[in-house]
């Protein structure tokens, strides 16, 4: 990992933890959390009286077979009817696979289970299925789950609609191989064919049609240069951006004519902070407008967040952030108002934008610079630099 030697570092959130989160619902969904089961309690009770009604008188009533030697054929080289209740092969077969069973049967086949197309519906097919797989123990499922559950149906899925461009079918292969408390954003095709953009988190990842390979990294179009995944952060960092009303931001007008602003994650207690504040008349010199966003870093807990409380509270911002950087002397008054509360919300909008430090200085087209950078830098990355 980067080192950030010019900022205040916060807690660590982020990409490596998404990392994390993925890798192991990647991998070993099976020794994992129990997985959650794609149906209803719902539908087990409407499957309950449907299995009674087709399916009991050869399967059993709780689908755990009627003959004890369900694995050796007769004379005739036909099998019995198998239990239907875990112990058997039944979950060897993907969702697809189980419908079509139930409803063409397996007389064309060679075998007697007969189809039930024309006397069960497709719910009740399914809830049928949700009944018998109601008795699977966690770990029949999830290896089910893992070779042939509603991943592979969604497979089918996406096959069907031509090109790929059913991301619904993405979606629920995802949130079948990842762990729950993932926050996924809807996938999104992307240039390269098959390959979908997933937002997890903070983070960006690019996931194979099938949900089976995850790539964690920047995708880049050789032929403009472009870093197409950063393009994206930087419009979610915009959007998110706007969610914090002007009114609740400390500022520095530029001086004269306006010619680009600055928005700043700031924590008071960050030496780097400081630093980059002692530069903002240089700033606004240049024509830039700063506008601060509080971030303490270290949460309610840390040394900031009481001065930055008290910062907002104060009838002159400007001059309460002077003192509280140390550029101009005085007393902070007090912490304790109504527009205290723009802290608060500005440490979650820092966390959503994906800041883990100080200053984190959001440029008008919404890259990051993380960390301080001299004034004389910033203005050249505004392209104010003087032509000379
Ligand atoms: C007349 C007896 C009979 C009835 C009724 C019946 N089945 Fe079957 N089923 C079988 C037999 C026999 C097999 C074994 C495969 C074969 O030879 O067809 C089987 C196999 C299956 C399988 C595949 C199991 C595996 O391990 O491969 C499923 C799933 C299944 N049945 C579900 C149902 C459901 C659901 C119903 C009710 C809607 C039902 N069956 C009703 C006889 C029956």
């Amino acid at each position: 990992m980067r080192t950030l030697i010019s900022n205040c570092s916060g807690r660590a959130i982020g990409t490596l933890q998404i990392t994390a989160l993925l890798s192991m619902g990647l991998t070993g969904l099976s020794s994992a959390v129990a997985a959650e089961r794609w149906y209803t309690t719902e539908q087990i009770e409407q499957g309950r009286a449907v299995f009674q009604e087709h399916c009991a008188s050869c399967h059993g009533g709780e689908a755990q077979g009627l003959v004890e030697d369900w694995q050796t054929a007769d004379e005739n080289g036909r099998y019995p009817p198998p239990p239907l209740n875990g112990s058997a092969h039944a979950w060897h077969h993907a969702l697809p696979v189980l419908r079509r069973t139930i409803h063409k049967g397996n007389v064309e086949l060679g075998g007697q289970m007969p189809g039930f197309v024309d006397k069960i519906g497709e719910l009740d097919t399914d809830a049928a299925i949700a009944y018998f797989q109601s008795f699977w123990s966690d770990e029949v499922y999830a290896t089910w789950l893992e070779n042939s559950g509603p991943v592979k149906v969604a497979e089918e899925k996406v096959e069907e609609a031509a090109g790929g461009r059913d991301t619904a079918a993405v979606t629920a292969r995802l949130a079948a191989r990842l762990p729950r408390g993932a926050r996924l954003g809807p996938p999104e095709q992307t240039p390269i064919g098959g390959v979908y953009q997933v937002k997890a988190g903070n983070a960006y990842v690019y996931l194979s049609g099938d949900g089976r390979y995850a790539l964690i990294g920047d995708m880049l179009d050789l032929t403009t240069g472009e870093n197409l995944t950063e393009r994206r952060r930087a419009g979610d960092r915009l959007g998110l951006l706007k969610g914090f009303p002007d009114a609740d931001k400390v500022v520095f007008m530029a001086q004269g004519e306006e010619k680009a602003r600055l928005d700043i994650f700031t924590d008071t207690s960050c030496p780097y902070c400081r630093k980059l504040h002692a530069e903002v008349p240089q700033l606004r010199n240049a024509g830039v407008t700063v506008r601060y966003l509080p971030f303490p870093r270290g949460g309610t807990k840390g040394s900031g967040y009481a001065d930055l409380k008290a910062v907002w509270c104060a009838a002159d911002r400007a001059a309460a952030m002077d003192i509280a950087k140390g550029t101009a002397q005085g007393r902070l008054g007090d912490g304790d108002c109504d527009a205290a509360g723009a802290v608060d919300r500005g440490y979650l909008l820092g966390q959503q934008v994906g800041i883990t430090g100080t200053p984190a200085i959001l440029l008008p087209d919404g890259r990051l610079q993380a960390g301080y950078l001299p004034a004389k830098q910033l203005i050249e990355l505004l392209g104010l630099a003087r032509a000379r």
